[in-house]
């Protein structure tokens, strides 16, 4: 490895150890090996136990004839066991690179194969391959990169010698790298699977189901999409939604369980879940749960400021309040609830549309209705079965053994 080779490996580790992201650090550790190797495509499989997940790929002939729509649909993550059968399987179990100058000639007795199946789907030609494994700090292979056809005036030719020991050297960077995003990312989980279970709890309490904050998060996030967030932003809007009623917990069960209408005083109480909720998420310097404070506290005020608890009213509403407001309405109306059956899809649109201006945000209503084959993907995507309602009302039914059993 000459020093121009050194300093690029040097360069691409610093680059990678800044990328916390684990789809941002797969991709660019794809577009610096198709760089330093003039590589048309690559993919990355990550090695979970004795299986492989397809995690990234790019491919400039593929992202030009098709473009970046239909791309993200070509390129869908898949899971495939680790055999030496399939390139990417072999350097797995055997940890030593693959440098194939051509596919159609692989040897019928290599222990590998190549699968032209994607090649005619999608009228690609792979010619040279370069397969190397990702190798971390306990010489354990975490997961494989796989490079086609490196291209030398607009031809695909053989991956070089030199290609080999500097991806080599690159591979174990991103190995690291990878390893560091993958920490990050369960700790992300972690968090967020904390919320959205504290969130179930308490619309258990109400006789919610668990999708209901599913779906009331997905329309969330869309309706920030549609309102031209940055995806941060709409991430955010999404992982905070789900808290809106979080302040149920602090409701007595004779108010939130009781069948039929509450009394005056009873409403007020049952108004507290807004300040109960901002209350419990007070204080935080966490994005998410100071947002969430502020969800909890605006989801039930109106935009004409006849809402509760502070009778705000317009713009006044913190954005993310009306959204949520929103979501949640439309949701209840849409959805099955243990004391009602879904209303017809024209109803709600129609009670929905007489909020506008007084219930609802104008804007966001336009919004909603202009996307209603969306949220109607969403509705059936997590709509309820009739097991999510045995889950919280009928326990009895549940099987121990099952819910016991300790995963592996
Ligand atoms: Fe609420
Ligand atoms: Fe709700």
């Amino acid at each position: 490895m000459n020093e121009k080779d050194f300093q690029e490996i040097l360069d691409i580790g610093i680059a990678l150890s800044s990328e916390h992201d684990l789809s941002k650090l797969l991709d660019k550790i794809l577009s610096k090996a198709q760089e330093v190797t003039g590589a048309d495509g690559g993919s990355i499989y990550l090695v979970k136990k004795d299986k492989m997940i397809f995690k990234a790929s790019r491919n400039k002939t593929l992202l030009e004839k098709f473009g970046p729509e239909k791309m993200k649909e070509i390129v869908k993550t898949f899971v495939i066991p680790v055999t030496k059968k399939s390139m990417a399987g072999y350097t797995v179990v055997t940890g030593k690179l693959l440098n194939i100058s051509d596919v159609k000639n692989i040897p019928s007795s290599a222990d590998y194969s190549y699968d032209p199946a994607f090649d005619k789907k999608y009228g690609y030609d792979t010619v040279s391959m370069l397969v190397i494994p990702m190798i971390n700090r306990d010489g354990e292979v975490t997961g494989v990169l796989q490079l086609i056809n490196s291209m030398e005036n607009g031809h695909p030719v053989a991956f070089k010698t030199s290609h080999e020991k500097i991806i080599s050297s690159f591979s174990s960077q991103a190995a690291i790298s990878i390893a560091n995003a993958e920490l990050n990312e369960d700790l992300k989980n972690a968090h967020f699977d904390t919320i959205f279970r504290l969130s179930e709890a308490a619309e258990c309490r109400d006789k919610e189901t668990a999708n209901h904050i599913k779906r009331v998060s997905h329309y969330s996030r869309l309706l920030s999409e549609k309102l031209g967030w940055s995806p941060e932003a709409c991430e955010l809007i999404f992982w905070s939604s789900p808290m809106h009623d979080i302040g149920k917990l602090g409701i007595p069960d004779a108010i939130l369980q009781k069948p039929g209408p509450l009394t005056p005083e009873e409403r007020a109480v049952m108004e507290q879940h807004t300040v109960i909720g901002a209350l419990v998420l007070k204080d935080s310097s966490i994005p998410v749960i100071a947002k969430s404070r502020i969800v909890a506290l605006t989801h039930h005020e109106k935009y004409d400021g006849t809402g509760y608890p502070q009778k705000i009213k317009g713009e006044d509403i913190p954005l993310e309040g009306r959204i949520v407001a929103l979501a949640d309405v439309y949701d209840a109306l849409s959805s099955k609830r243990v004391y009602k059956p879904p209303m017809p899809e024209e109803k709600v649109i129609s009670i929905l549309k007489e909020g506008k201006g007084t219930h609802f945000d104008p804007v966001l209503i336009e919004l909603l209705l202009e996307n209603m084959k969306k949220i109607a993907e969403i509705r059936e995507e997590f709509s309820d079965k009739e097991s999510d309602y045995d889950n919280f009302l009928n326990i009895k039914t549940i099987d121990l053994k099952t819910l016991l059993k300790q995963e592996r």
